[in-house]
């Protein structure tokens, strides 16, 4: 997602400054041309050869450096960038991107570009709780700037406190975020399930299986990555839970059925890569088991099965269960998808080398409703998350087809004084609004960005604070309703 990206990385003074040689040296490894930005205080720090080394590029560091590749006309840098993050933030800086204050390179940069900007904090706890600092953040928040961190922590001067940078993978998967915001994913909510869950035997012990949740990071990254909103529901792994993503921790299988029928509200899709335990200890016993039995018998009982029970709260909810098999692998797979009613099944021979439990790579076949079947590659599990994905898009997309990206509604006697200001969208409108959540966002020439209520049982959209900014409209009037983004965004005008 990174690769081939302009990122413009900021880097302002403080100790944090060393761990944003790390992410340069990441978002590098990964593809982006990383063209690093340094305040002098940052000097104090690191020097510009540190990130040059780890870049290869050219750092910035003055205004009116008649050597440097962007020299004078560093607007170039900032109309370049797909994006500028700034990490570490000084206060100072925040306070400056604030106020619009553009006396030094960095702050020029923030100031000219269009791209999107991500600012990750670290400062002393005081500074960062202090009203001016909030206030400072609050306004570029409303501006559109997005904050990863700080976190609470060790701080550099030993105490305890909110203030510290946050974990790369926070930046990273923020960065991510934003760069797929207008994916084939975007204004869909996907949960995505991972990792073997635990049974329970003694506190000491539990049943659980190989699975090591790859292929289910893989899939909420790569989801991530394309737009959507992921809930990752995660058994124990050793995995660095993503950024960018909501990471929902659970342990048994009951767990994780409660916490996926949480997640599936509002969702477009489920895709099962957890490999949950069919069968849980009859009863938990208190205390450690203690071996002098020469053998030992376990009750289990059945574990509900997740996938076949949850049903979603959308009509084209789609729904991917992975079937993990060591012999027949397509006809038990089949029987999978027919019994379990999915929308597509991703078979994987557990017993095949490189593929299957905790390998990086996996080879699979994808056999879809209608009984066709893809056979991939050994890939890795990046990409197959990706060949999923493609998949779930376009089912997704072809339910939503959208014959018209506008409609025109006349306000009537009744809309202008029901309580909310109703409206109702004619029926050629209704493919605009297909499955859409309940607040969606209208945009207006007038007064920007507002959340408005759509009640999708009525097809109708409340529209009184706007109507409120219009007094003069009467009924007879005409507004136009444009999709900017299906299910999410959409733009009214008068026509
Ligand atoms: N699954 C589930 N709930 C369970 C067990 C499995 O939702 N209690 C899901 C898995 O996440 C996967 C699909 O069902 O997407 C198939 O899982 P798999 O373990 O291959 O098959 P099972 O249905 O458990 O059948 P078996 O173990 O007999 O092969």
């Amino acid at each position: 997602m990174v690769r081939g990206k302009t990122i413009v990385l900021g880097v302002t003074g403080s100790v944090a400054v060393y761990k944003a040689v790390e992410l340069a040296s990441k978002l590098t490894q990964d593809g982006a041309k990383v063209d690093v930005v340094m305040t002098r205080s940052a000097q104090e720090f690191v020097t510009p050869l540190t990130f040059r080394s780890v870049t290869q590029r050219p750092v910035v560091t003055e205004m009116f450096d008649l050597e440097a590749e962007f020299s004078i006309e560093h607007v170039s840098l900032a109309e370049r960038a797909d994006l500028v993050i700034i990490a570490p933030a000084t206060a100072n800086t925040i306070a400056k991107l604030a106020t619009g204050i553009a006396d030094d390179i960095l702050s020029c940069t923030v100031l000219a570009t269009k791209a999107p900007v991500i600012v990750s904090p670290a400062m002393n706890v005081n500074m960062y709780e202090n009203q001016a600092t909030q206030e400072n953040i609050a306004r570029l928040k409303e501006r559109g700037f997005r904050f990863v961190g700080p976190v609470y922590g060790r701080l550099a001067s030993g105490a305890m406190g909110l203030g510290r940078f946050t974990e790369l993978s926070e930046i990273l998967g923020a960065i991510h975020q934003v760069l797929g915001q207008d994916g084939d994913l975007a204004a869909r909510k996907i949960v995505v399930s991972a990792g073997g869950t635990q049974e329970p035997i003694d506190p000491a012990r539990h049943i659980s299986n190989r699975s090591s949740g790859r292929m289910g990071y893989a899939l909420a990254e790569a989801a991530r990555d394309r737009g959507a909103e992921v809930i990752l529901v995660s058994g124990p792994t050793a995995l660095t839970p993503p950024g960018g993503v909501a990471v929902i921790h659970v342990q048994t299988t009951l767990q994780m059925r409660d916490a996926i029928t949480d997640a599936i509200r509002g969702a477009d899709a489920l895709i099962m890569a957890a490999a949950p335990a069919d069968y849980r200890t009859a009863t938990r016993a208190d205390k450690k088991i203690k071996k002098g039995a020469k053998t030992l018998t376990l009750e289990l009982v059945e574990n509900p099965d997740i996938l076949s029970e949850i049903k979603g709260d959308k009509s084209d909810f789609i729904r991917v269960g992975f079937a993990a098999e060591s012999d027949n692998l397509v006809e038990n797979a089949k029987d999978k998808l027919e019994k379990k009613r999915l929308d597509l099944i991703v078979a994987n021979d557990i017993t095949a080398t490189n593929s299957g439990f905790g390998t990086d790579t996996n080879r699979v076949v994808l056999i879809d409703r209608s009984g066709k079947m893809t056979k991939l590659p050994l890939l890795p599990k990046s990409e197959v998350a990706d060949k999923i994905l493609d998949r779930v898009a376009k089912y997704l997309l072809h339910d939503v087809i959208n014959p018209v990206n506008s409609v025109i509604i006349m306000l009537t006697q009744s809309s202008l004084k029901s309580p909310e200001r109703r409206v109702r969208i004619p029926s050629k409108g209704k493919y605009l609004f297909p499955h859409a959540r309940k607040n969606v966002e209208l945009h207006t020439y007038d007064i920007g960005i507002m959340k408005r209520y759509y009640d999708p049982k009525f097809q109708e959209l409340s529209i009184g604070k706007w109507l409120k900014v219009h007094p003069e409209l009467k009924p007879g009037d005409k507004l136009i309703i444009e999709v900017i983004k299906p299910m999410k965004s959409y733009r009214l005008k008068i026509v």
